[in-house]
């Protein structure tokens, strides 16, 4: 069976993340074809089209992961019923410059947890709507939204509640056919 690098974006930048436990968790359940690996989108300075004619270092890097990757699962707080600014950011380095766009055509997925029992619902409407404009096929389901209860997820990225847990494989798995269907149709340019 194919092997698939995955590529994942944590909004938060916090070092208590929330969603970075998620991620944790994401990549202990996900199939053994996914080779997971985080993108990091901290140092990445704001975005500015005039950096468009010479990238700084950090943003070239970012580019290359993304490009390196076969599909992208984005992990992401809902910050003020939207995603948060240090990921539009990103994304908006990824999109640029025109023409450029590192996104388009590339698989990706959207999941996300809050305290909150709408668990980044609302969020993950706005990234949807992002996507979708930087052409990166989306997997429509299953829609995850995790409402994060105290020591649902261990430091080590273990799922305590053995339902979330299945719910989350099961996630992952659905993601890996997702991958394989669409790389098939539009392989990956090397
Ligand atoms: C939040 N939080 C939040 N939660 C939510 O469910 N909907 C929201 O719109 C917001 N808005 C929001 C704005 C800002 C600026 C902050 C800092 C927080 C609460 C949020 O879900 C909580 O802080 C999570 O712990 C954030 O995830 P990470 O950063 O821990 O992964």
């Amino acid at each position: 069976m194919a092997r698939y690098e995955v590529g994942y974006l944590v909004g938060s930048l916090s070092s208590q993340s929330i969603n970075r436990k998620l991620a944790l968790a994401l990549t202990r359940l996900a199939p053994p074809q996914l080779d997971m690996r985080e993108i990091p989108i901290r140092d990445l300075p704001l975005y500015c089209y005039d950096y468009d004619a010479d990238f700084p270092e950090s943003a070239k890097k970012f580019k290359e992961a993304i490009a390196s990757i076969d599909a992208v699962l984005f992990v992401t707080p809902e910050y003020n019923r939207s995603i948060p600014g240090a990921l539009k950011n990103a994304i908006d380095w990824g999109s640029r410059p025109y023409g450029q766009n590192s996104f388009s055509r590339k698989p990706s997925a959207v999941i996300g947890t809050s305290p909150g029992s709408i668990g980044t619902a609302v969020g993950q409407q706005h990234l949807r709507s992002i996507l979708s404009f930087c052409n990166s096929p989306q997997m429509n389901a299953p829609e995850a939204y995790i409402q994060f209860t105290p020591d649902l997820i261990k430091d080590d990225g273990e799922v305590t509640r053995a339902s979330t847990a299945q719910f989350l494989k099961d996630y992952m798995a659905e993601f890996q056919g997702f991958i394989q269907r669409v790389l098939t149709v539009l392989p990956r340019q090397r």
